[in-house]
């Protein structure tokens, strides 16, 4: 049975102070009923999973170079963030692909070294504002699946995070028939790709402004397997309902 994700990627908050959320959201959910990944700054996942040891719950990384090691100065491994404690990694954020120019093409190989190094990778796409308005949304949805999943993923190792650009940090949503027409998509690309009982496997998020006031109706929708949280995943208080708001969807 698919367990449900809650994933919370703090981007670039948090400092020692803040291990405290996550010692909060160990306390408040002991046994949960869905899968939880954070996903703190590089600089914290030693601390992080250290306090997590105990816990189901799996921290992670928001991004992984695609060597496991070398002259790359500021690069982080994938082999090195398992090696800190990590079980998961974000790979292909917006914020990544247009900050750092980011292509499917780089997205895949990072995914398939986070696979090597036995990391799931979380890969994120979505559309840009100018790209719905021209009705282009499927079109890119479906060019950035095909090229940012390398031949190593499958349903134990890969989550894939439909995360509209336009969503992300704005406080818009999506309506449900439009997350629901691109997770439906995902779902039938993946079934191609994968093969039907896989690509059932494989956990669909979305994430762009999920909250504890709209997760409850973003869960209800079919092929939403959880939710890729920044904001509303900083604080423990914000976050827990939204993993509340998951179980009870499961
Ligand atoms: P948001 O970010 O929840 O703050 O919109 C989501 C994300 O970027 O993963």
């Amino acid at each position: 049975m698919k367990r449900k994700l809650a994933a919370g990627n703090w981007k670039m908050n948090g400092t020692n102070a803040r291990l405290a959320e996550i010692t909060a959201l160990a306390t408040a959910h002991p046994a949960p009923g869905v899968d939880i990944l954070i996903c703190p700054p590089a600089t914290l996942v030693v601390q992080a999973a250290a306090l997590t040891a105990d816990h189901a719950m799996m921290i992670g990384a928001q991004d992984c170079h695609p060597a496991p090691s070398g002259a790359h100065t500021g690069d982080i491994s994938a082999p090195m963030l398992a090696d800190a404690g990590a079980g998961a990694v974000i790979l292909g954020h917006s914020e990544r692909r247009e900050n750092h120019h980011e292509t499917n093409d780089l997205i895949s190989e990072k995914a398939r070294a986070a696979h090597a190094a036995g990391l799931i990778a979380v890969i994120c796409l979505g559309e840009t504002l100018a790209q719905r308005e021209a009705a282009q949304t499927l079109d890119v949805i479906a060019s950035q699946m095909h090229a940012s999943l390398p031949d190593s993923a499958s349903a134990a190792n890969t989550v894939i995070a439909y995360e509209p650009v336009w969503a992300i940090g704005t406080g818009l949503t999506p309506t449900s028939a439009q997350i629901a027409e691109v997770h439906g998509l995902l779902r039938s690309l993946l079934a191609e790709r994968l093969g039907a009982p896989e690509a059932a496997a494989l956990r669909l998020l979305y994430g762009g402004s999920v909250k504890p006031s709209n997760a409850l109706e973003i869960f209800d929708i079919p092929n939403v397997d959880g939710a890729l949280v920044g904001g509303a995943s900083l604080k423990s208080p914000d976050f827990s309902p939204i993993i509340t708001a998951l179980e009870s969807a499961s």
